[in-house]
């Protein structure tokens, strides 16, 4: 049976774009390089923990760091040379990376999480890179960081690669949601999962249940309606949580299900959760959107938030979309 790779699959959807004109298709080809060299060092890592190499906690914690870094220095060093970016944003560095005077610029913005989960890194656990990126108007002022933070729903791709068993690429352009398996044979990433569609109700809820005490009310009652058998399953939903997000996302993505990292009084100067509304709950929203789901942030549509900042942090109730619709209901419900 002929496999299509990747590159094929993004070039046959480019032809459909009167667009087209092949610099997106480098983006990407990029992107999937990046990866495919982060992927390498990300297995490394396993093995060595997996064969004790160096067995202490202390050099697998530094590990993790480096990988961390590695990760987004790899991103940066490959898409700043891509010659199609205007500017990039990591959740690693504080301010804007600029493309380097004397390097070829483009009018793409790509923002990305480098190495997403990384605190479980020392235990074999998934980790992932997501990804957004963004189409700039030509002459677009990129010392203005504000004039290139826009709603979510102005991607023009999203996705993430996930170094798991095998790794993969999902992605978004807004026609369908495809996900590619890596074959380590030929290195290519190949076509496993066309045109992805998430179940309209999961069997699944993935929070952090621990913060249980410093959670609001609608919140608890939210989590509650998926613990109980009063619920559109009529039984109690299965509670599963990796704490990588991209990892905890991508098993709803597939079964169907909730994935929620509301606000929590654990530290009142960070009220609106934890997760970052550019660099993580926005591109999976787009995905999540392409596959037939939803997200929020209990009041607005995830990709209906004009960002203000370039860390900006969110509340985020993503997936199924009755899940997130019943959750949605709760909190409305409780603000009168
Ligand atoms: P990152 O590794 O990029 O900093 O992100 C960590 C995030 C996310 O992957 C995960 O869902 C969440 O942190 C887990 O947080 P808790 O340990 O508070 O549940
Ligand atoms: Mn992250
Ligand atoms: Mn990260």
């Amino acid at each position: 049976m002929p496999q299509i790779t990747v590159t094929e699959h993004v070039l046959m959807q480019q032809k459909e774009s009167p667009m087209a004109s092949g610099r997106f298709t480098r983006l990407l080809n990029e992107l999937i390089l990046a990866a495919k060299i982060i992927s390498r060092e990300v297995n490394k890592a396993g093995l060595v923990d997996v064969l004790g190499f160096t067995g202490e906690v202390n050099v697998q914690g530094e590990q993790v760091q480096k990988l961390d870094e590695y990760a987004n220095k790899i991103l940066i060093h490959r898409m700043e040379r891509s010659g199609v970016l205007c500017a990039l944003a990591s959740e690693e560095n504080a301010d804007l990376v600029r493309i380097p005077c004397g390097f070829p610029s483009g009018n793409y913005f790509l923002i990305f999480d480098p190495l997403d989960g990384s605190s479980n890194i020392d235990a074999n656990v998934n980790v992932g890179t997501i990804f957004s990126i963004y189409k700039l108007e030509e002459g677009v002022n990129t010392d203005n960081v504000g004039e290139l933070l826009r709603k979510g729903a102005e991607q023009v791709c999203a996705g993430y690669f996930l170094y798991g068993t095998s790794t993969m690429l999902v992605y978004t352009t807004g026609k369908g949601v495809h996900g590619f398996t890596l074959d380590p044979s030929v290195g290519e990433f190949l076509l496993s999962h066309p045109d992805i569609k998430t179940p309209e109700i999961g069997r699944v809820y993935s929070v952090n249940e621990a913060y249980w005490n410093y959670w609001d009310e609608p919140t608890r009652e939210a989590v509650a309606y998926f613990k109980g058998t009063d619920n559109e399953r009529g039984k109690s939903y299965s509670q599963r949580y990796i704490g990588s997000l991209v990892a905890d996302f991508h098993r709803n993505l597939l079964y169907g299900g909730v994935f929620m990292y509301p606000y929590d009084s654990r530290d009142p100067s960070k009220p609106h959760g934890k997760l970052r509304l550019l660099c993580e709950a926005n591109p999976l929203a787009f995905v999540i959107k392409h596959a037939g789901g939803l997200a929020t942030d209990g009041v607005n549509d995830i990709l209906d938030i004009q960002p203000t900042e370039l860390h900006q942090r969110v509340p985020l109730v993503i997936g199924s979309k009755r899940d997130v619709e019943k959750v949605a209901e709760i909190y409305k419900k409780h603000r009168g």
